[in-house]
């Protein structure tokens, strides 16, 4: 007998991200709610702002420990490691991926069982990527970015609510 997962919900939201500082904004607002076995999947062409955002997140996990990274693009490594307080992040990028095969080597199966995951260029992983996960993409509108946060399964669906309502608050 076959066991079929049941569909997950979904919620999406936009954020206009007017200019970096927006981005970087939203990165930190991420961190407060991130946390052990969480899949952040970001989409997007080069110099969409993956990068920049994922630099936010993981800075503004580390400065809670006051600790300070330069967290420089996974490009060349495929990945960068970081751990804030106990929390181990993986900061992928699996533009440069040659073969599936090659994500074992990764050690990313080992950081979905215990730490953050953050990844540019997702389509790579093709069916290994968890079906609980937030999807953000962006995309560039004029001189800023488009976010599209996708939040799979309740605990996500929540979370991007959460989030799209602070990010539209100017004065949070
Ligand atoms: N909201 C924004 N508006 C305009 N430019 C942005 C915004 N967010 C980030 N950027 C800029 O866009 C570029 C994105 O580069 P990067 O983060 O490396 O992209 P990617 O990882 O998607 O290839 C950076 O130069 C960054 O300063
Ligand atoms: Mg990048």
């Amino acid at each position: 007998m076959t066991f079929t997962a049941p569909p997950l919900n979904h919620t999406t939201r936009e954020v206009a991200l007017a200019d970096p500082a927006t981005t970087d904004r939203l990165g930190k607002l991420l961190a407060t709610v991130v946390g052990t076995r969480d899949v952040v999947a970001l989409w997007g062409d080069l110099g969409a702002g993956k990068t920049s955002l994922a630099r936010a997140l993981i800075q503004a996990l580390l400065a809670v420990h006051g600790q300070q990274e330069d967290v420089p693009s996974p490009t060349f490594t495929l990945v960068q490691t970081y751990e804030a307080g106990g929390l181990p992040i993986w900061h992928a990028d699996l533009y440069r991926l040659s073969h599936p095969d090659e994500l074992l080597e990764l050690g990313l199966e080992e950081a979905l069982e215990s730490g953050l995951l953050l990844i540019e260029w997702p389509d790579r992983m093709e069916g290994d990527l968890p079906g609980e996960r937030l999807d953000i993409s962006l995309e560039e509108v004029g001189e800023g970015r488009l976010a599209r946060l996708t939040g799979w399964g309740v605990s996500w669906e929540e979370r991007v609510n959460r989030i799209s309502v602070n990010m539209a608050d100017k004065d949070a």
